[in-house]
């Protein structure tokens, strides 16, 4: 893939603005570049087997805890260590730029990391805010299993901002499935996967610094 590959098109991320603006989220298939999908399940997959994924936890500082009973991924925060993670890294900065473009958002920052779910696992019913801080602005999620089935499980399910009990999609984690909504706003969950499991979860955040303190990410 060439670097001045450009992996969003206009068209593209206007259809994702559009749909984000009416409905509060946005998910389409076939939306990434397969082969950049490729090479990053090629990385997951790496640090998978040299151990270099973390358990994921709940909530930031003091308030950060290990909750199996809540979420049973691994994670690996992004660190622009590959020319994969550069890659999706400029797209996503291509979205930042179109959001802050369209929707005035002021978001200054994106985080994110690789997720891998081992069968059996799952992440119950939750918002992607942190209690008390508002500045995760922006959910994104970018799906990197080839051949998911049906049967496989582990879709993401996503509920009315406004009637909570009520889906308002169901997303099988096909490689090329792009998904993002408002962070503070839609509950979701992933369903318990029959297969291994990979994605990557990021946030455009906004700064929520209070008296000269900087928002720590993460
Ligand atoms: C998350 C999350 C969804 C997914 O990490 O907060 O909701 O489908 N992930 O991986
Ligand atoms: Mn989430």
């Amino acid at each position: 893939m060439s670097a001045d590959t450009a992996l969003l098109d206009q068209h593209a991320l206007a259809r994702l603005v559009d749909h984000l603006v009416e409905y509060g989220w946005f998910v389409e298939e076939d939306f990434l570049d397969l082969r950049l999908c490729q090479a990053l399940q090629a990385e997951i997959a790496v640090l998978a087997r040299k151990q270099a994924l973390s358990t994921a936890g709940i909530g930031r500082g003091r308030r950060h805890s290990l909750r199996r009973d809540i979420r049973g991924d691994r994670i690996y925060w992004l660190d622009h260590g590959s020319q994969a993670q550069r890659h999706y890294l400029a797209a996503m900065e291509a979205l930042q730029h179109q959001l802050n473009a369209e929707l005035y958002l002021g978001l200054f920052e994106f985080e994110a990391h690789y997720a891998h779910y081992p069968p059996g696992t799952f992440y119950k019913t939750h918002l992607d805010s942190f209690e008390g801080r508002s500045n995760r602005v922006i959910s994104t999620v970018a799906y990197l299993n080839f051949h998911w089935q049906p049967l496989d499980g582990g879709e993401m399910v996503l509920f009315d901002p406004d009637a909570p009990a009520s889906e308002v999609a169901r997303v099988p984690p096909k490689a090329g499935t792009f998904a993002c909504f408002l962070a503070e706003k839609v509950p979701h969950e992933v369903l318990p996967t029959r297969q291994h499991r990979a994605s990557i979860a990021g946030w455009f955040r906004r700064n929520a610094s209070l008296g000269g303190l900087v928002d720590p990410p993460h």
